[in-house]
């Protein structure tokens, strides 16, 4: 009988049914350590308590809904964010922003560290049939979990940091959603010849280190600029927008390309690439350019500051951070030198004039591994 016993356990534990009942449980003790949390905070809450909702998603995350009384507001609720997550042990809690009413306030709590979780790219059922221009590409997740997706249509894209703290891999993942898109064209430049290999039959041209080979390709960009300004121009419009394709140019270690010892042509090149970054952005002509310490004196400051997306990794001191995000964002809290070390892919990510915030990039997927031995695989 004890068998029987035993074995009919094990059979309903593997159905997983106490799940939604520990689920219940769980935001039943959250529920109660956000009151005791607010009582205890002394401030207009603690004097009327909201009216508190939990629930727990199957990934983990804690939704809160408050619906507060009159004499509380949503800035209250802001205050108590920080003790909020000691008294539920979170590693992080927010206020969702999309909230409309007033008295309705909903709290987000995660208890993963999501920068220090190493994951593979996933492309969306979207991704691979709309256009990027109007999609955007997926660099990572920020430290809530959620997807951060960046749109390069009218920005250049810059990368820094440390060797190894995962420029060029970032740059696969960028070229891989790029080229999900049929009608983006995708120009490589690479000192090492061994990063964008995989992507080689499907890219518009791919050069190595020798300048006499890189410097047509950036003319043929360029060539490619001047056409569709020409295009524009007949059709009576001034910029390209959402739904056009995109032209990118792709250049690992920039610098190595604009130094002295690059050998002749270097003018050239250096003058093609500044007017394609000053002048690129309204034909759809985008640059995503990486470089370990891109200072005024690796990357000519006319070109530099033409990149208004800026993804510092984890680089060796706070000048060099600055170098990558713009200076003062080091002194401000954003010094990419403080990154935790050993995660490659984790970086502050500068987009659309917000403060900088910290992501960890995706790995891109292998294209290296045949289909056969998962090799669309991760
Ligand atoms: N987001 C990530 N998560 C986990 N590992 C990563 C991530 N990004 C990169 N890596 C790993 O870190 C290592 C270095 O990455 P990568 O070659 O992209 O660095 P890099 O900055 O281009 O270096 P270098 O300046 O030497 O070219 C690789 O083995 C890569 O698999
Ligand atoms: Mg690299």
């Amino acid at each position: 009988m004890w068998a029987a016993l035993l074995l009919t356990t094990a059979a309903l534990a593997g159905t997983g049914w106490w799940r939604p009942i520990a689920m219940r449980l769980s935001a039943e003790r959250d529920r109660r350590r956000i009151l005791r949390c607010a009582e205890d905070s002394g401030g207009a809450l603690s004097k009327h308590l909201p009216r508190v909702r939990c629930r727990r998603r199957p990934s983990g995350e804690l939704v809160t809904d408050l619906v507060l009384r009159s004499g509380t507001s949503r800035a209250d609720v802001e205050r108590l964010l920080p003790r909020l997550a000691v008294a539920l042990r979170a590693f992080d809690c927010w206020l969702d922003e999309t909230n409309q009413r007033s008295d309705r306030v909903r709290v987000g709590a995660t208890f993963v560290d999501h920068l220090a979780t190493e994951s593979g790219f996933v492309p969306g059922p979207g991704t691979r049939t709309s256009r990027v221009s109007i999609d955007g590409i997926v660099l990572g997740r920020d430290r809530r979990g959620a997807e951060v997706r960046v749109h390069l249509l009218g920005r250049h894209l810059l990368l820094g940091g440390l060797p190894g703290s995962g420029k060029s891999s970032a740059m696969s993942l960028t070229i891989d959603q790029l080229l999900s898109d049929p009608a983006t064209c995708v120009y490589c430049l690479d000192p090492k010849m061994v990063e964008f290999q995989s992507w080689a039959g499907r890219l518009a041209r791919l050069a190595g280190p020798d300048l006499s080979e890189a410097l047509p390709v950036v003319r043929e960009v360029q060539a490619l600029m001047n056409r569709r300004f020409e295009e524009l121009a007949a059709t009576g419009r001034r910029q390209v927008s959402a739904g056009d394709s995109l032209v990118v140019l792709v250049v690992d270690e920039l610098p190595f390309y604009l130094a002295k010892s690059a050998g002749p042509g270097v003018v050239e090149f250096t003058e093609s690439l500044r007017d394609v970054a000053a002048r690129g952005r309204a034909a759809g002509v985008i640059i995503v350019a990486s470089a370990q310490r891109p200072t005024v004196d690796a990357i000519p400051a006319a070109v530099r500051d033409m990149f208004e997306v800026r993804l510092a990794f984890r680089c060796s001191s706070p000048d060099a951070s600055d170098a990558i995000l713009g200076r003062g964002w080091a002194s401000r809290g954003f010094d990419a030198s403080k990154l935790v070390p050993g995660r490659p892919g984790l970086g502050y990510l500068l987009y659309e004039g917000a403060a900088p915030t910290a992501v960890r990039t995706f790995l891109p997927r292998r294209t290296d591994v045949p289909a056969a031995e998962g090799g669309d695989g991760r």
